[in-house]
């Protein structure tokens, strides 16, 4: 199986790929790299640099600058090949498959491990079709370069938060890897919660998802803030097992908002079995729960 983004990133050499790190490493420092700093800091002949760029231009892993003054920058393409090179080198993936999912601020791709087992390989790509105006992280750089810089740090968070869930619950998955924007998961052989129907016991399902609020709560000490059916695949072959995913969000349980959010994130869940399954929670109590005030719902 090939896609546009294997073929992309097979498409460069180790020559091509030491320039978008160099690109990657400036990031924060200008809207575009100036050609001559390029030139100055890889050492290659102009002549051979310039048709590298173009060359990547061309395959849309890099942006240029507007005239007079000739720079470039990383594309998100440029940075999905700059991910999937160094987890590939790492070991962490072997072979790129195909894309299996669009998130508001992520695309989701097959892929597989070095024991052939097949993983989730979710790309940040935040900004990409938000309008909204993000905050920038750093003010004098464009929105495009503010974007990859916050799918980074969405990236490395989500990462984390999976970590340290796994040590308490195995109702998200597992997490393998880490690189720029890019997360490597277990792939979850099911279905997202609200397109899942057909329950057998959907008491059992809201449980599992109400004890993971509380783990992440007490243990981990994280609120994960987007909570809802949209956030929670089930794994109906292995016994309808829910995993809650897509993490990068949470805020600590001493933030300002916590409370707020972990009220939402369990009305929601608790909503949502009442509209479709007619299942009655006790929200109180459902809070008292996930707040670790009782054990008992
Ligand atoms: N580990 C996984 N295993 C299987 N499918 C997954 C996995 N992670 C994500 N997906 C699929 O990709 C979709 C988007 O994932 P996720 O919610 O993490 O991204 P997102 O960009 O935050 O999405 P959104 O903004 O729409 O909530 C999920 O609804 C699911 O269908
Ligand atoms: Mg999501």
């Amino acid at each position: 199986m090939t896609t546009l983004l294997a073929d992309t990133c097979r498409s460069l050499d180790k020559v091509d790929y030491r320039i978008l790190r160099l690109l990657d490493r400036l990031l924060t420092q200008y809207e575009y790299v100036p050609a001559e700093i390029i030139e100055r800091r890889t050492k290659i002949p102009s002549k051979a640099l310039a048709k590298r760029l173009d060359k990547m231009h061309k395959l849309k892993v890099i942006a240029r600058s507007p005239a007079p003054r000739l720079g470039y920058r990383l594309t998100y393409l440029g940075l999905d090949c700059l991910a999937i090179r160094t987890l590939v080198d790492r070991n962490v993936i072997t072979h790129l498959g195909p894309q299996i999912g669009m998130g508001k601020e992520s695309e989701i791709y097959l892929a597989k491990n070095a024991e052939d087992k097949v993983v989730a390989l979710k790309l940040y790509k935040i900004g990409r079709v938000s309008f909204q105006k993000v905050v920038r992280v750093r003010d004098y750089l464009t929105d495009e370069v503010n974007w990859l810089i916050r799918s980074k740090v969405a990236a490395e968070r989500e990462y984390k938060a999976l970590l340290d869930l796994r040590k308490y619950t195995k109702y998200v998955p597992e997490a393998f890897g880490w690189n720029r924007h890019a997360v490597v998961t277990e792939f979850i052989n099911g279905v997202e919660l609200y397109r899942y129907r057909e329950a057998n016991d959907p008491l059992s399902i809201l449980r599992k998802i109400l004890e993971v609020i509380r783990v992440a709560y007490n243990d981990v000490g994280i609120v994960h803030g987007d909570l809802s059916e949209y956030n929670v695949i089930v794994d109906v072959e292995a016994g309808e097992i829910p995993y809650i995913i897509d993490w990068p969000q949470y805020v600590y349980r001493d933030d300002p908002r916590a409370q707020e959010l972990l009220r939402r994130d369990t009305l929601y869940v608790i909503k949502f079995f009442k509209r479709r399954y007619g299942v009655e929670l006790d929200v109180d109590q459902a809070l008292r729960y996930v707040k670790g005030e009782t054990d008992e719902i």
